[in-house]
């Protein structure tokens, strides 16, 4: 039975998709939000709610080169905005909540970068796109979750920089090194949300649910993604393989090795199967909200001047959007 306090939320989520609607409309704006959003935010607008696209990092990426109109409210965190403002530079993106970060972008600086290179000279530098637009600049190539084996496969040098998540790092390099000898040269960055899932939370978890299969996102530990393919089918990978493998599988239920707000997804999207998950929640993406979504519209200037919005609208350097914009443009060719 709903509570009163639910009742009431509804109906403030139902006024405020109904004001986000007329202020996309006045403001000539567009919404795109992240699979790690709350649940009312993944609301396509389609369906009653304010999304015009959901998607995981390569989606919005790839979305935000296709948008028109003027304006891009960004319900996500701060590299992937800039990721938008860098691919469609003439749009005004606003993130509705500056200190919405990410712990694997703050783990490494351009400085980094340099003296990496000085290190291993010679070495491609490939950064997954959950970095800030100067670490990207200093880079030769991005990638997000869906496409990093496939970038790092298609070099021929034995050794690469991978950067910044030394464990998805890790990942990759058991995957690859089945194949070959190529080896990565790794950074120490961490997904604060994914290295809570540890072996031993995965293990019980398994063992409480013999039939379930696991889903584990790159970016979980590596001890932890051993136990977890030990114990039954399931897929290591990207939010959208991860998405993928539930739809195309005959189990009927998953263990979710990732952001908890993607099981809420994944129970919309699939609701006769059910998903468990030891509910850990992105602390950035969880500073996205309905409310700041709606002020960060209003921000915009009737004439679409955004005169009022500095603590909303992404602005970086112009030497730096034009340097990331290469090896972001090398890592949407492998879309
Ligand atoms: P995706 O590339 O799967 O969307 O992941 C983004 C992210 O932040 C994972 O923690
Ligand atoms: Fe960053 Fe991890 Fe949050 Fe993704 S889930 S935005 S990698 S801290």
């Amino acid at each position: 039975m709903s509570s009163t306090l639910d009742i009431d939320r509804a109906l403030e989520i139902q006024q405020l998709y109904e004001e986000i609607r007329e202020l996309k409309r006045q403001k000539n704006a567009v919404i795109l939000a992240h699979y790690y959003m709350s649940p009312e935010l993944q609301v396509t607008h389609a369906e009653g709610g304010i999304a015009d696209f959901v998607g995981d990092s390569l989606g919005l990426s790839l979305e935000a080169t296709k948008v028109t109109h003027p304006n891009i409210i960004f319900c996500g965190v701060r590299f992937m905005a800039e990721t938008a403002k860098i691919v469609n530079p003439e749009k005004q993106v606003f993130l509705p909540d500056s200190e919405a970060g990410c712990s694997l972008a703050a783990s490494i600086t351009p400085a980094d970068v340099r003296a990496l290179r000085q290190r291993y000279p010679g070495r491609p530098v490939i950064s997954y796109v959950n970095t800030y637009a100067d670490v990207k600049a200093e880079s030769d190539i991005c990638c997000t979750s869906r496409n990093a084996l496939r970038i790092v496969e298609s070099y021929d040098q034995e050794e690469l920089i991978f950067l910044p998540d030394v464990y998805m790092g890790a990942n990759l390099q058991r995957q690859i090194s089945e194949q070959s000898s190529k080896k990565l040269i790794l950074w120490n960055g961490r997904c604060e949300v994914h290295e809570q899932f540890a072996e031993s939370l995965l293990t019980k978890v398994c063992a409480e649910n013999p039939e379930a299969e696991v889903l584990l996102h790159w970016e979980v530990p590596q001890p932890s993604v051993e136990a977890g393919l030990a114990h039954n089918r399931g897929v290591l990978g990207s939010t959208n393989d991860i998405i993928r493998h539930v739809g195309e599988s005959s189990a009927h239920s998953f263990i979710l090795a990732s952001e908890c707000d993607l099981g809420a997804t994944l129970k919309t999207m699939y609701p006769a199967k059910s998903f468990i998950t030891p509910c850990i929640k992105c602390p950035y993406m969880k500073k996205i909200t309905l409310e700041n979504t709606k002020a960060a519209l209003l921000s915009i200037g009737n004439d679409g001047s955004s005169a009022s919005s500095a603590n909303y609208e992404i602005t970086l350097d112009a030497d730096i959007m034009t340097r990331a914009l290469l090896p972001i443009q090398r890592m949407l060719s492998f879309a």
